[in-house]
């Protein structure tokens, strides 16, 4: 049976050991109670880290760690006191955490941090494949493991492997400022479909992709290596009923039975008519925004004094990364102000701020988000915040506002929150006084709404959905457009070819032959493909053909006195062997000049394009431009073409990374069509790469083998993955 493999840097488990005892736990993170459904159900596996250092363990403790892990279905990846330093804290929390979060002042880049990441994540794979079998289902999670999908992929292509990104991606701007942008861009792209927390997200990962790896992007699947992946998006949703349960004990909770927290909770609430209390909840982390909701909770004090002795703002922050200087630095820095804003407006019976530094129980959570009329939730930047969506699950009632920073993930699905800016303080202290003012009736309206939302959409239907488009990527795998060459069909194919009496060979040139370059000319035959041309035109009984859309000067300079058959501008001349070169194709050029200044005008306003002037054609080519713009460009000129050259026998076609425009009568189909008139082929090879190949495709006989160059959708029988297998594959014609 088909397993399914979830990976995340940490397990799903606390692990704790006291006199060389051990507790276990499971955890009661959003992730670990997401993942439940798909974990519980069938065969599954969690692989992570303990929790617990290598050097922590003698070989025995370590047997019944990890024996009381697989009790739990999970295995462990051991990590190092080194790893520690330089995988979680260095390059996973000092480069890509602050770097994906827009801190490019705490970003470091270190040689030894990324050397290790690259061993951890090695290590999370050795672990993986040790349990992954072909056909299984790999869920990978987060920042820390971006390698990891590309490694499984290469041992297990077999495997349908997922990964979700917890935080933000950042724009292209900033994430290509790292040194190793290309090999994690590579690591993510193991993965078959990738999973983003909004929109936005998505579409930055979608432009580096393009801008970084040059890697073509349709709406948002990439066709990568011979696979299409798909990109989307995913909003993490909460366990919205173990919140609501929760609060819904909380109400019916007798006085003996309340925390300590709460009676004291209690107490403020009663102290003064109209007493209210404001919380946050995060971990200690410069992307929450603290400092700045401290200081504009101070602001707000300030500027409506009507509210001093009546409001309490209750700070829960919970340690985290705490070996980072960042973040004891923010440590620090909230110490400091929060004293001096208490020591600012403190009265004999009223302390404005109630902070904790610590971690909570459940409960108290509970306790927090019932008791606290507005919650003030102020990231300059955080992937999603669940904190947000816990908060309005718990509001039984449909009472309590929501103040919620524009730069968290959730503020693009809670619309009905007072949304805020989190560097804008005036508007924070008229939002909260807002917040503290609006009528209840106000915020039933929207609690309704936000509520309706994160219980449809909560976060075992987010996991659901997450493996539902999985599968369906798992899927689109055998519906692929063409069949991939096996040796198997190699072999006949060369059987076939040995036998047969009159052979005929059409072998396009870009992107099929050689690779393409920036500047056309620059993608000139090498030794090593004169050498399979010659000795392939050497073959007894064999016709081979180069048929391209280069001009005839090129291919005279390059092929003229090779003695191969030549088809140039999509078979408007044509060369044989002995003889020169004659037209296939009457034509007219007249159209060129009227035509051309407008191409021109393109070429002035994005830069990095230029126009290759052929006999009977016209070609725009943008490799070299900025993908995202050449790509509105080009959609800007087919369209103002089309619209010029209604009335003329002319067309406009996009091939990779080029608009050509001409005579609609010409095509590489009608070329070799010629060429089968004229002699009696018992053997067809036809391969190419783009949309002027298919023409030949579509044009030879159904007995003919034609082979597509890139996984695209084409009317060809097979494809190939690049130019070294067709070099290979011709390779095979020989031996
Ligand atoms: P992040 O993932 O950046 O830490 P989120 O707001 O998305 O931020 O998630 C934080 C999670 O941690 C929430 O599910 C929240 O309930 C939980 N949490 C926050 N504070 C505490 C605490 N003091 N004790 C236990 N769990 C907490
Ligand atoms: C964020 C990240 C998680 C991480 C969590 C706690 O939510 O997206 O991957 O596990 O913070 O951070 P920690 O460094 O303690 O694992």
């Amino acid at each position: 049976m088909n397993k399914t493999i979830i990976v995340s840097n940490r397990l799903p488990l606390q692990i704790s050991i006291h006199n060389n005892n051990l507790a276990v736990n499971p955890s009661v993170g959003g992730l670990a109670t997401g993942m439940k459904s798909v974990h519980e159900g069938g065969e599954s596996l969690w692989i992570g880290w303990s929790g617990l250092k290598e050097e922590e363990l003698d070989a025995g403790l370590k047997k019944k760690v990890d024996a009381a892990i697989a009790q739990e279905n999970c295995a462990a990846v051991g990590l190092t006191g080194k790893d520690l330093d330089n995988f979680y804290y260095g390059f996973s929390n000092n480069t890509l955490w602050p770097m994906f979060h827009y801190f490019m002042e705490y970003t470091t880049f270190e040689g030894e941090h990324w050397e290790s990441y690259k061993e951890v994540n090695r290590k999370f794979a050795e672990t993986v494949l040790q349990h992954t079998d072909d056909g299984d289902t790999i869920w990978v999670h987060d920042y820390q493991l971006l390698l990891l999908p590309e490694l499984i992929k290469k041992e297990r292509p077999n495997t349908s492997i997922g990964f979700f990104l917890h935080i933000p991606f950042p724009s292209y701007e900033v994430f290509r400022t790292l040194p190793w942008r290309e090999e994690l861009l590579n690591g993510m792209l193991g993965a078959d479909l990738l999973g983003f927390h909004t929109y936005d997200y998505e579409r930055h990962f979608l432009s580096s992709v393009r801008r970084i790896l040059r890697v073509d992007t349709h709406f948002n699947e990439i066709s990568y290596q011979g696979r299409t992946l798909r990109v989307d998006s995913f909003p993490m949703g909460i366990d919205y009923n173990k919140f609501r349960n929760a609060a819904i004990t909380h109400y019916k909770k007798e006085e003996a039975q309340k925390s300590d927290l709460q009676k004291r909770l209690d107490a403020h609430l009663q102290s003064a008519p109209g007493a209210k209390m404001i919380l946050s909840i995060d971990r200690l982390d410069y992307t929450k925004g603290i400092p700045n909701r401290l200081r504009a909770f101070e602001y707000f004090l300030d500027k409506y004094p009507q509210f001093r002795e009546k409001v309490r703002f209750i700070l829960l922050a919970v340690p985290s990364r705490s070996n980072v200087p960042q973040y004891q630095r923010l440590k620090k820095d909230t110490d400091e102000l929060v004293g001096r804003i208490n020591g600012k407006f403190s009265t004999v019976s009223w302390t404005p701020i109630w902070y904790f530094y610590r971690s909570m129980p459940f409960e108290n959570l509970i306790d927090l988000y019932t008791s606290c009329e507005v919650a003030l939730i102020t990231p300059v930047r955080d992937g999603m915040n669940l904190v947000a969506k816990e908060y309005i699950a718990t509001r039984v009632d449909k009472d309590g506002v929501l103040v919620l920073s524009e730069m968290a993930g959730a503020s693009k699905e809670m619309n009905e929150a007072l949304l805020i800016n989190p560097n804008n303080f005036e508007q924070i202290a008229d939002t909260l006084k807002k917040a503290l003012e609006m009528p209840v009736e106000e915020q039933i309206e929207r609690n309704t709404f936000l509520q309706q939302r994160l219980e449809r959409y909560s976060v075992e239907k987010w996991a659901k959905e997450f493996m539902k488009a999985l599968q369906a990527t798992k899927q689109q795998h055998h519906v692929i457009v063409s069949k991939k060459i096996t040796p198997q069909i190699e072999q006949q194919l060369f059987d076939h070819y040995k036998k047969a009496k009159r052979k005929l060979i059409l072998l396009d040139y870009d992107g099929t032959l050689v690779n393409f370059t920036n500047i056309p000319k620059d993608a000139r035959p090498d030794e090593e493909l004169y050498h399979i041309l010659d000795t392939l035109h050497e073959q007894e009984n064999t016709d081979l053909v180069i048929i391209s859309g280069r001009d005839r000067e090129t291919f005279t300079k390059w092929f003229g006195d090779r003695g191969y058959t030549l088809i140039v501008e999509h078979g408007v001349w044509l060369k044989q062997k002995d003889k020169d070169w004659q037209a296939l194709e009457k034509l007219k050029k007249d159209w060129m000049n009227n035509l051309k200044p407008i191409i021109e005008t393109f070429v002035d306003r994005t830069p990095g394009t230029f126009i290759e002037e052929k006999n009977f054609s016209l070609a725009w080519h943008f490799r070299k431009a900025d993908p995202e713009l050449a790509q509105n460009r080009a959609t800007e000129l087919k369209t103002v073409l089309t619209s010029l050259i209604s009335n003329h026998e002319l067309s406009v076609l996009e091939g990779n990374k080029v608009i050509e425009i001409k005579s609609s009568n010409v095509n590489k189909g009608r070329a070799s069509s010629r060429l089968l008139a004229e002699n009696e082929y018992d053997f067809i090879f036809a391969i190419g790469d783009d949309w002027t190949d298919e023409y030949m495709f579509r044009e030879l006989p159904e007995e003919a083998f034609t082979v597509k160059v890139g996984l695209k959708e084409t009317s060809a029988k097979y494809y190939v993955e690049d130019t070294t297998s067709v070099r290979a594959l011709l390779n095979g014609f020989l031996s």
